[in-house]
């Protein structure tokens, strides 16, 4: 190979290069400077899909690459590719890996139907404020529950053996992108490498060490430099420490931006910042394209590093069998037979009804009974726009909305939709109020919009939109039972309105079929069982609020409502607690944690231990509890976590049985990040707690020995 072929390998372009099968080079483009030559010489491009046009364009691009090293496809496949699935969010919620993995794996099956070969996700960046629009597409803010979710995501894409129906998996955003500061989206994020490493660097291990075949830049800073042209972060924690050794991309256009973050003085040093930092991929930049060339005839080492990333993207190439078959065996009859198969719809409605999660039931007022009159209102009731971000294949025209599916659920039905999710018009409000006053119970479908969640959707008020707010005020002076359903990528603030709700029901935005998921919960076919992966706060002031914040010097008690000191770690005019803990969600069936007993109360630190808790269900109806154990070191080198999840369990408890729950943890669930930066397990007391949500937990103890 040239080294101009091998910069080409390097270059990833947009879909906006070819047109009708062919490369071409027109409008915006032109302004990079580059030649047929180069598109045609390009290592992969992103976000085109389909068997037939992926198809001629790898012909074509075939016909004119002189080495004929086929083109690799890439794109998000984030929650589906056309069955849609609930938001990564909402499939955090189900605490069930296994539904992950399946969705990963039918994604992949139907991305690479269509052509795709490499799928930007799982993303796995702990997000700890809503206020961040991309919480959406994590798994939340804990850092073992998104370490389990990269895991079944990363095998879900990938399968055992990378078949063709596997996708190869980008891990993103590497590192730390869901912490910028006020949750605004692209800003800088500082936090110590302590915390980066006790908090959000396990997930993305757990991912590299599922094998994923790339990881993706974050746009943002970690520790003073652009993580796309971070040595430390890439060369010693990722490439050295953490032992990745597949491909390594920019974000978009993340090498271009070294020169707007000013540690670059222009394109050509940042092209060389980025390729010393380790980025084998820069993704629609065209600083690799453009400048290395000039670098590479001056600097040897420059040469050598262009090798080694030449060689990395070969190897994934290869890996994925497109030296083979660079079709990978695509056509458009194979796409047919596996695009939205009715049993993978099922599927996603089944990962719904799992990932929904039930707030507030006021005197079981739900289920409803399939007589019950009901009025259905508000603006996300009428409308197949319920997908969510990031699911650029699925068609919103062709999703059922929640008021079609209700319709088959119920006998007596009426709707009038009350407000748009910013407007309110006062014709639409009258006729709302209405039909509510007819109706026995009233069903609110309520939100923020999908265009309101995912990349570049930072919000500074958490808050449904005032004119929801209006609309609900005036159901609840009604005096009837109101039921609240919310669509929403993030926690927002529910304070107000759970006053008036009789019962919350989240249901994120749960893909193609949400609105049979909601039915069945509604009417009582399926109980409730999703659990917030993220806490929803009181107030604005109180975010970012979490559940596995650190102990601090002056704590407040169990609930700060019950101190009267005043020098302590409060507020003055809001409590610590959240309005919803972590792990919270009611169900249906009347469960309750009976007992829990440790099998040992001291271990070597080399041991394994035994947790045994049952979990009784006392009602005529079998129910699904996520039984959630977390630890508390008392004494450490380091402050710790006042609890920290370490295994949960989903399990069913069927009606009036009690089933046993057993954990079975190692002391390495006990590592900690010392001050040196070293993982270690300490000897000492430990607090091993049991619960069914993050709050209420039963407490026992543990001497661990040297
Ligand atoms: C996002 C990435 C995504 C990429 C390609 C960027 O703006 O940050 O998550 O994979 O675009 O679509």
């Amino acid at each position: 190979m040239t080294v101009e072929e091998k910069i080409g390998q390097l270059l990833q372009l947009s879909a906006d290069f070819f047109d009708d099968g062919k490369a071409v080079i027109t409008g915006p483009m032109t302004q990079h400077k580059i030649s047929l030559e180069t598109v045609y010489n390009a290592g992969s491009v992103l976000g085109i899909s389909g068997a037939k046009k992926v198809r001629r364009i790898q012909k074509d691009y075939l016909e004119h690459n002189r080495l004929k090293i086929p083109l690799l496809f890439m794109a998000d496949i984030v929650h589906g590719y056309q069955t849609i699935f609930p938001i990564p969010l909402a499939l955090g919620a189900t605490f069930d890996s296994s539904t992950v993995k399946e969705v990963s794996k039918i994604s992949a099956l139907e991305a690479s139907a269509g052509g795709i070969h490499v799928t930007f996700a799982p993303m796995v960046d702990l997000v700890r404020d809503p206020r961040w629009g991309r919480v959406m597409e994590s798994a939340g803010e804990d850092p073992y529950l998104n370490s389990v979710m990269a895991e079944a995501s990363v095998k879900g894409f990938q399968g055992d053996h990378l078949s063709l129906e596997n996708v190869a998996s980008c891990v993103k955003h590497f590192a730390a992108y869901g912490a910028p500061e006020a949750g605004r989206e692209y800003n800088t994020v500082d936090i110590s490498e302590w915390r980066f490493r006790e908090q959000y660097l396990p997930a993305y291990t757990k991912a590299i060490e599922s094998q994923a075949l790339l990881v993706m830049t974050s746009f943002n800073v970690l520790f003073g430099v652009p993580a796309t042209a971070n040595r430390h972060l890439m060369r010693d924690i990722l490439r050295q420490e953490l032992k990745f050794k597949g491909v390594l991309i920019s974000d978009w256009d993340a090498i271009g931006e070294l020169v707007v973050h000013g540690v670059a003085g222009d394109l050509r040093h940042a092209a060389d910042l980025a390729l010393e930092a380790g980025v084998d991929i820069d993704m629609v930049s065209f600083a690799y394209a453009q400048y290395l060339i000039h670098s590479a005839k001056l600097n040897r080492k420059t040469e050598q590093l262009i090798n080694e990333a030449t060689l990395r993207i070969l190897e994934l190439k290869d890996k994925l069998g497109l030296f083979e078959d660079p079709y990978r065996g695509i056509s458009e009859e194979r796409e047919f037979a596996v695009l939205k198969l009715p049993e993978n719809m099922t599927k996603a409605q089944h990962a719904a009804e799992k990932s929904m999660v039930l707030l507030k039931n006021q005197d079981n007022i739900l289920p409803l009974n399939k007589h019950t009159k009901l009025a259905v209102i508000g603006p996300a009731a009428n409308t197949g726009e319920i997908l969510g971000s990031w699911s650029w294949q699925g068609n919103p025209d062709e999703t059922e909305p929640y008021l079609s599916a209700l319709l088959r659920h119920f006998e007596y039905v009426n709707y009038a939709k009350g407000s748009g999710y910013h407007n309110l018009d006062p014709e639409e409000l009258k006729k709302a109020v209405e039909v509510s006053y007819r109706a026995d119970v009233i069903v609110a479908f309520l939100g923020l919009p999908q265009s309101e969640s995912g990349e570049a959707t930072s919000i500074s008020d958490l808050h449904l939109p005032i004119e929801q707010r209006k609309l609900v005020s005036k159901l609840a002076a009604l005096n009837k039972p109101l039921i609240i359903v919310i669509n929403t990528g993030r926690p927002l603030i529910l304070t107000d309105l759970e006053k008036m709700a009789t019962a919350i029901l989240i249901s994120w935005f749960p893909g193609s079929r949400g609105a049979e998921a909601v039915s069945n919960i509604l009417d009582g076919t399926v109980s409730p069982s999703g659990k917030l992966p993220m806490t929803f706060p009181r107030s604005m002031g109180q975010i970012p609020i979490y559940y596995n914040s650190y102990i601090t010097g002056r704590p407040i008690s169990e609930s700060s409502a019950n101190d009267s000191n005043h020098y302590l770690s409060k507020y003055i005019d809001e409590s610590n607690d959240p309005l919803y803990p972590f792990g919270f969600g009611l169900t249906y069936a009347n469960l309750n944690l009976k007992s829990v007993s440790l099998d040992k109360n001291q271990i070597y630190r080399d041991d394994n231990l035994k947790i045994i808790s049952k979990v009784e269900n006392s009602s005529n109806r079998d129910g699904v509890a996520v039984v959630q154990c977390y630890v508390h070191q008392e004494i450490g080198d380091t402050v710790r976590p006042i609890k920290q999840l370490i295994e949960f369990h989903r399990v069913n408890v069927p009606a009036n049985k009690t089933v046993t729950v057993t954990f079975n943890i190692s002391t390495r669930k006990f590592v900690s990040i010392h001050a040196d930066l070293r993982k270690k397990i300490d000897s000492g007391k430990y607090k091993i707690m049991v619960g069914l949500d993050s709050q209420d937990l039963t407490t026992r103890y543990l001497f661990v020995k040297n």
